[in-house]
């Protein structure tokens, strides 16, 4: 298994290309199975996640390709010959329950092994189930699979989710493009990488509006043409270099990444001390001097997204005095906590809220990997560290970021990847 070697104590500077976002080209990807046409996606990110999800494609018989030299997937619509996302690929990834919306529209059936829990929580799908149901659809579940089938096809509804989920949104989302009807879908997730869903959806033909805000609606149509898209650039992996840079004392600029995607959090590190600079299409966090201490809670958006929360709480760990950060979204997600403390960071636990004193100087050990954000706020700490920090069990880090080690190196990082025997 790979393990990554940090040696901390350069401050990170310099330019960094931001791939494409992960949580936008994983939904978008499934959203080919909608149309029986060849679809294109530009700006795909080269990562673990991004095969999964073709394996799943293909499984279902449709055709992947994906060119390296400029990160393009193509998919073939027109061989779809199964229903069937196996339990092997959801079991490594829970995103595959994103062909159950676009399965059931186009074929009337689909059948998804049931994800499970995983490191940061339950995570169950009921609410996908629901709303799906309302379009018609049934479900059962038997052998660890869930069954759905829409006899007499799907048909557009008013559909209210309990809790702006951002799975459900667009599940339901994707399903209610080929439904017969008009659907209204409120307390839907505004997540930056729904809007980019919805405009993926749109180059295929499909009429959706209020993408951003709580209410989308959809008017189903037949029939979807192939996707012609671009993937919006990923706001966590922007956030990880800048966290990065302040933490490090340096200063980094993130290339290629909207701020309006990023409100929140760029104010948060505003808050903390960081010296922000924002431009059309890049984003700079410069070390200025003492960094304070801030209290946030993590909400959907455009609240603190809890993707962030991990890296920010490693910035914290510089800061002067106690931050306070409250975990609503995820029930378990301060694992990576005992792997800072390890580093010497001094914090605690009291209920979903963690407590982090500072500023503490960090020093290299070895740590473990718990979940995707979490591996990346082990890097950066690592690289803030006095010595050497081995980080294990990095496959979690490559489901979700593009390149690190090559990416950190550009900006004067030390981070080495090697095979533990
Ligand atoms: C997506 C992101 C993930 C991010 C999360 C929250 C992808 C591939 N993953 O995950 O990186 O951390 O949004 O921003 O885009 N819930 C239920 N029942 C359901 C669905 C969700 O109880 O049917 C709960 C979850 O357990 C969780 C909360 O709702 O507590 C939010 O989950 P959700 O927004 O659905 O997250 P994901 O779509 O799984």
């Amino acid at each position: 298994m790979d393990l990554l070697k940090v040696t901390g104590g350069t401050p990170l500077h310099g330019s960094v290309q931001i791939s494409g976002a992960k949580n936008a080209a994983l939904p978008i990807l499934f959203a080919t199975i909608l149309s029986k046409k060849k679809s294109i996606i530009r700006n795909a990110p080269l990562l673990a996640d991004i095969n999964t999800t073709q394996k799943v494609l293909d499984a279902l018989g449709l055709k992947t390709l994906f060119t390296l030299e400029n990160h393009q997937i193509e998919v073939d619509g027109s061989t779809l010959t199964s229903i069937e996302a196996p339990y092997d690929l959801v079991r490594t990834m829970r995103a595959s329950v994103l062909v159950l919306g676009p399965l059931l529209a186009r074929t009337g059936e689909a059948k998804v092994s049931l994800p499970g829990g995983c490191a940061i929580g339950a995570r169950p799908v009921d609410f996908h189930l629901s709303a799906l149901e309302k379009l018609g659809a049934s479900f059962k579940i038997e052998g660890g699979y869930i069954y759905g089938i829409a006899k007499n096809g799907l048909k557009g509804a008013i559909i209210s989710l309990p809790f702006p989920s951002v799975g459900a949104t667009e599940n339901i989302v994707m399903a209610a493009a080929l439904a017969e009807g008009s659907s209204e879908i409120q307390n839907v997730a505004c997540e930056p990488e729904i809007v980019d869903l919805v405009r993926a959806l749109r180059t295929m033909g499909a009429k959706i509006s209020g993408e951003g805000t709580p209410i989308i609606k959809v008017t189903g149509v037949p029939e979807l043409q192939g996707m012609n898209h671009s993937i919006a650039p990923d706001r966590v992996e922007a956030a990880t270099f800048l966290c990065g840079a302040l933490l490090t004392k340096g200063k980094v600029t993130a290339l290629g990444i909207d701020q309006s995607y990023m409100k929140y959090p760029l104010d948060v590190l505003e808050r903390i001390g960081g010296k922000i600079t924002r431009t059309e299409n890049s984003i700079t966090a410069e070390y200025v001097g003492e960094l304070n201490s801030v209290h946030f809670t993590t909400e959907p958006f455009p609240g603190f997204p809890t993707d962030m929360q991990a890296q920010f709480m490693t910035l914290l760990t510089s800061a002067k005095g106690t931050s306070t950060i409250t975990e609503t979204i995820f029930e378990n997600r301060f694992m990576h906590v005992p792997e800072l403390n390890r580093l010497g960071a001094k914090i605690s636990i009291k209920g979903n809220q963690a407590l982090v004193d500072g500023p503490t100087a960090l020093s290299g050990a070895i740590v473990m990997a718990t979940d995707l954000r979490a591996s990346a706020s082990l890097v950066i700490a690592g690289l803030a560290a006095k010595g050497e920090t081995t980080i294990r069990r990095i496959y979690h880090l490559d489901r979700g970021y593009e390149q690190l080690e090559q990416k950190f190196a550009l900006l004067g990082g030390n981070v080495v990847r090697e095979f533990e025997k």
